[in-house]
């Protein structure tokens, strides 16, 4: 169906701004409020009492077609009451100035885009002026943002600005939200309105589409706005227009506008011009690695001697956050001052206030409450160890650095975190004025860098880092490292200092760092992701001709076909018979649909989907963990006898007997991990890896990732609610024989046999060849490596993790298999039903099995054929 509309739309883009014209007229969106309020007979207008200053302040030209469009249709724009307070506030925004210009380019043009400087009030208003313009009146305002905060603490702002309830102004982020049938405007994550094209691809619930913070370039912002460029003419080849805002921060919007295959006229670019004071800045000397105590240090010297104004700290995650709110809180508190205090009363509530912030936040930090969670830049799921290895230095340090006489002394410090796992009405906090005679002090994480603007700041101190989401090529798990921002995000950074009056901003890094380190940009994120994953998600939506589709910035085209490829393999996708000749237009599988719901790369989602069945995901997303980090064991040279002797005693307990010491090396992994675990809640971490032969950085990392990735997929699969039970026990047998054919089923592409005595040749040393395998694509053989537990076995046949050259070609992480589970598991690598080439598979009624021939390598004359058990 969706095949047919793509076609369709090379000709609906033709004609789209024809179209568009007539279709204007028809409709009679009024450009010009102004007309309208002097044609008393109007039956649109809702309220007319409370009718808004603004308006005649900005309203002041008018478009020279107005009269004509006047005359086709009433008006159908709606007035709002609202509060005088807010009125007065918002008159103050430069986007309120151009609300005439933005309402009819957008009353004119299919498509507009919009930059203006953070906080011009570009989300908060642009739904505001399209909704007295009628947009709401029989279909949706939609609004979407690529974080769950900005979502949700939008849609409130802009309800209680518009005085409408929540009911009317709503939010809808996934599994969450209260949206109802009376809802007008809906803020939503731009992952929910992605799923919406799945089952309405002409999204006809809505009049016009708002993507706001264009500028992050998410994955999905970036897939919506290629889909929209051919939804919108659709909807207006069907005389039912549907409009397109793109709103941006930056300006860089050429990726947008110069792309003649997304927009085929031009859309125009608004421009909202904002009062930015000048900003000074503050460059380090040099930079120091220690970020987080220096970001404090700073923060202390700006209190303690610099004038009044609000403080905007930058840093990476929620974890400094709290610890630098924790320090600051501690410095400034409000006991210190108990004696130069004058009205004790306030400052004793104060103080209470601020405890149970505390203990409301501490509580927030231990909960893994999933409807909480985020898949955010920032978010981040650290465990109690991982607190203590990270921020312990400071915690000495900083008693010497603190000059406690200055901080007594001081005036009272109003702290305030601020990341976007923090529940919403602590959000809000920051918007409000500090308490009497406090200072402000905003702790964020770059949720304040454009989706959320803080009132009254003007000091910045900037990190200059961010957490970015990195993807391992080989797994495709992501994780998040600490990297410098880039040059438009610092300066985004830094001009937060400047919305009410001249401010200052100190980077914690040197300006040599910035000009040579820092990018121009941020890349997008479609450029840093595997496409497999990516790929997997569009065919699910049904948009199978992926190397067509219109991206704003287009992934890697070879990239596009080996993922193709690998998906195939995997199962996740098929190509129809029909379809044979042609190539990239593979379609997904049920399995497929499985493996997409897991917010893993397709290999790994596999196992997770096969799990979820058989009851083992706690298993496996550990394995998965654990399979992700690098050289978690530590390795047999590294250690001195003794320990070197219990180290390979305690790694053969692991890997156990039967289907266990079958799973290998994953098996080794997850208990060693397992253990781990259980270490870690008794606080023993750091002995028991040195006890065990384990990296402790290494397994911090694997911790974190398995309780991120354990968050995720409680955020992707519903009702599932997966924990870390710390007393988790080692797998039974028939679960380890399970496990095995789930990993085989994820590395089908990466399996080998060993090679038998009569393959090597008469003058070859058999003694060497011992450990050899022959794998599908490889014509060298590749080696069992020494680190592997499965050495000394040397099962017939086995999956590798990964192969890695030396002097020679070894396998690392490798796991046995039955032959006969191949057909099941692996079928591409087995011939069934080609009979010109191979015998077909056949029942052998002797012994119960199916037999069937292998492909490629593995089908050499002779070989014995796999078989599969009838059942
Ligand atoms: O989207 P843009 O960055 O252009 O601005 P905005 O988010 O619409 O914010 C406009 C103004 O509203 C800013 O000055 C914010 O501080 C303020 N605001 C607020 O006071 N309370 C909120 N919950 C949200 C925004
Ligand atoms: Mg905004």
């Amino acid at each position: 169906e969706n095949n047919k509309d793509e076609e369709e739309e090379e000709n609906a883009g033709e004609t789209a701004s024809s179209e568009e014209t007539k279709q204007t007229e028809e409709n009679g969106y009024i450009p010009s409020k102004e007309n309208n309020n002097t044609d008393s007979t109007t039956k649109n207008i809702v309220k007319e009492e409370g009718k808004s200053v603004d308006r005649q302040t900005t309203a002041s030209e008018e478009s020279s077609e107005t009269p004509r469009l006047m005359k086709k249709k009433p008006a159908t724009f709606v007035i709002l009451e609202r509060k005088p307070e807010i009125q007065a506030a918002r008159l103050k925004l430069p986007v309120v100035a151009e609300e005439q210009m933005i309402v009819e380019a957008i009353n004119e043009n299919p498509v507009v885009i919009i930059t203006g400087e953070t906080g011009s009030g570009k989300t908060t208003q642009v739904p505001q002026f399209l909704y007295e313009a009628g947009y709401a009146k029989d279909r949706l305002i939609g609004v979407t943002e690529p974080r769950r905060v900005a979502a949700i603490s939008m849609s409130k702002r802009v309800a209680e600005e518009m005085n409408l309830t929540e009911k009317e102004v709503s939010y809808l982020i996934r599994f969450k939200g209260n949206v109802t049938s009376e809802t007008k405007v809906k803020f939503m994550t731009d992952g929910v309105l992605l799923k919406e094209i799945q089952s309405d691809f002409l999204l006809t619930k809505y009049s016009v589409i708002i993507l706001d913070e264009a500028h992050e370039r998410s994955v999905y912002t970036d897939i919506l706005i290629g889909l929209l460029s051919r939804i919108v003419p659709l909807r207006n080849k069907r005389k039912d227009p549907l409009k397109l805002v793109i709103m941006s921060a930056t300006l860089r919007v050429e990726e947008f506008v110069e792309n003649s295959k997304l927009f085929k006229t031009k859309p125009p670019v608004l421009t909202v011009e904002s009062r930015q004071f000048p900003v000074t800045i503050y460059f380090n000397k040099r930079t120091s690695v220690n970020y987080v105590s220096d970001a404090l240090k700073k923060t202390i010297k700006i209190h303690t001697r610099l004038p009044d104004g609000g403080i905007l700290i930058f840093l990476t995650g929620q974890q400094e956050v709290n610890f630098i709110v924790r320090k600051l809180r501690k410095a400034f508190s409000t006991r210190n001052k108990k004696e130069t205090s004058n009205t004790k009363e306030s400052s004793q509530k104060t103080d209470d206030s601020l405890k149970e912030t505390e203990n409301a936040e501490n509580k927030n930090d231990n909960s893994n409450e999933s409807d909480n969670n985020d898949d955010d830049d920032d978010d981040d799921f650290r465990s109690e160890d991982d607190k203590e290895v990270q921020l312990d230095e400071d915690e000495d340090e900083d008693d010497d650095m603190v000059d406690l006489k200055a901080c007594v002394n001081a005036q009272p410090l109003w702290v305030l975190p601020l990341y976007s796992l923090l529940p919403s009405y602590k959000q809000a906090r920051v918007f409000e004025p500090p308490p009497e005679g406090h200072r402000l002090c905003v702790v964020a994480t770059n949720v304040a860098e454009t989706s959320l603007t803080i009132p009254n700041v003007k000091y910045v101190v900037d990190c200059g880092r961010c957490k970015t989401r990195m993807y391992d090529k080989v797994t495709g798990v992501s994780t998040y490292k600490i990297c410098y921002t880039s040059k438009a995000s610092a300066n985004q950074r830094a001009g937060r200092a400047g919305r009410t009056g001249p401010g200052h901003c100190y980077r914690l890094y040197s300006s040599a760092v910035f000009n040579d380190q820092f990018e121009q940009f941020s890349q997008s994120e479609i450029q840093r992701k595997p496409v497999d994953d990516l790929l997997l998600q569009m065919k699910v939506m049904n948009i199978d001709k992926v190397v067509n589709f219109p991206f704003p910035t287009p992934p890697d085209t070879v990239q596009l076909q080996m993922a193709e490829k690998r998906l195939m393999i995997l199962g996740a996708l098929q190509q129809l018979h029909s379809d044979k000749e042609s190539s990239y237009n593979a379609k997904v599988t049920p399995l497929g649909r499985s493996i997409a719901a897991f917010p893993v790369a397709p290999r790994y989602g596999k196992m997770l989907a096969f799990s979820h069945q058989h009851n083992l995901l706690e298993y496996t997303v550990c394995m998965v963990a654990a399979l992700s980090v690098q050289e978690v064991l530590m390795e047999a040279f590294e250690m001195d006898g003794n320990s070197r002797n219990k180290w390979l005693q305690m790694r053969r307990f692991w890997a156990g007997t039967g289907n266990n010491l079958f799973l290998g090396d994953p098996m080794v992994l997850i208990r060693a991990i397992g253990g781990a675990e259980y270490a870690g809640a008794k606080g023993k971490l750091l002995r028991f890896c040195e006890e065990h032969g384990l990296r402790h950085k290494a397994v911090v990392e694997v911790r974190k990732l398995r309780q991120q990735l354990t968050n995720e997929i409680n955020l992707n699969v519903q009702n599932l609610n997966l924990v870390i039970n710390p007393e988790m026990k080692p797998p039974i047998d028939t679960e380890a024989k399970l496990l095995r054919q789930i990993i085989l089923a994820g590395m089908a592409d990466q399996v080998a046999r060993k090679v038998m005595p009569d393959e090597v040749n008469e003058d070859q040393d058999k003694a060497k060849w011992k450990y050899a395998y022959k794998t599908k694509d490889m014509e060298d053989p590749v080696f069992m490596h020494s680190s592997c537990v499965l050495r000394k076995t040397c099962p017939e046949w086995v999956v590798y993790q990964e192969i890695y050259e030396t002097n020679k070609m070894y396998m690392r992480g490798v796991t046995a298999i039955e032959p006969e589970w191949l057909p099941k598991f692996a079928p591409s690598l087995c011939h069934l039903g080609e009979p010109l080439t191979d015998p077909p598979p056949r029942y052998d009624p002797e012994t119960g099995r199916v037999m069937c021939s292998m492909a490629g390598t593995f089908g050499r004359a002779g070989w014995k054929l796999p078989v599969m058990d009838v059942e």
